[in-house]
């Protein structure tokens, strides 16, 4: 089965860089890889006809109406965007967007058939309770959504989002693990979980050859398209 790796461009990158990196990356194939690209959403048309999915990087929880500034799950089902990704710590932590805000986002892009990838994870405060963490997000994020098999998980620890710091590979493990069993618990759903946090050349191989790690959700290793083509072409299963 492929592994999903998605490029979380964030802010980066001004117009004439993504048709540089459209140009470079747009059309090449990676083997065992499906890969997903989040550029920022002005970018988002610059990638037509592109190999890969192209994505959003966050949504609103509403169809219409006077939100300045925000795209809804409806406006990118339009434009032929299947998937978005939700409360990202980014999110959460510079933009205060809460639990219960994710949840209405989740359930917002599900009733337009935009497939959410929510982002998950304890800070460095919360590290001794990771678990805890991750159990109280699963639950408030989730909360009454019934199609939980549409969803994808990203599994990021704050304190590895561009740090350079990467759990040891048995944690990465034991946290995915701990995730799938709990939504399939709750759920009886199977649900992919991908690892995200300071994903770079030289651990992409280990970290992707994890037995339970469905892919790979990448910030800054993802925004120089030779570094981040050298990355893919590094995956070997
Ligand atoms: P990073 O970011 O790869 O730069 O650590 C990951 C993320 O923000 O999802």
């Amino acid at each position: 089965m492929n592994k999903i790796v998605i490029a979380n461009l964030k802010m980066n990158l001004d117009y004439k860089e993504i048709i540089d990196y459209v140009a470079e990356i747009g059309n090449t194939i990676f083997d065992n890889i499906d890969l997903f690209i989040a550029p920022t959403s002005i970018y988002l048309g610059s990638f037509n006809g592109v190999k890969h999915k192209i994505i959003a990087q966050n949504v609103y929880c509403n169809d219409k109406g006077s939100y300045t500034g925000e795209i809804s799950p409806k406006q990118l089902k339009s434009f032929g965007i299947d998937y978005s990704i939700i409360g990202h710590s980014e999110r959460r932590n510079i933009f205060f967007e809460n639990d219960m805000l994710i949840n209405a986002k989740i359930k917002a892009c599900l009733n337009n058939k935009v497939l959410p990838i929510l982002c998950i994870g304890e800070s460095l405060e919360e590290k001794d309770s990771a678990k805890m963490v991750i159990m109280d997000q699963l639950r408030r994020d989730l909360n009454e959504i019934t199609n939980i098999g549409d969803i994808i998980i990203a599994y990021e620890p704050v304190w590895s989002i561009g740090t350079g710091i990467v759990p040891k590979l048995e944690e990465i493990e034991s946290r995915i693990s701990l995730i799938k069993e709990l939504i399939f618990n709750k759920y009886k759903a199977n649900v992919k979980v991908l690892y995200g946090g300071s994903v770079n050349v030289d651990n992409i191989n280990e970290i992707l050859n994890i037995k339970n790690v469905d892919g790979v959700l990448v910030g800054g290793s993802s925004i120089n398209p030779i570094y981040f083509k050298e990355m893919l072409n590094k995956f070997k299963q």
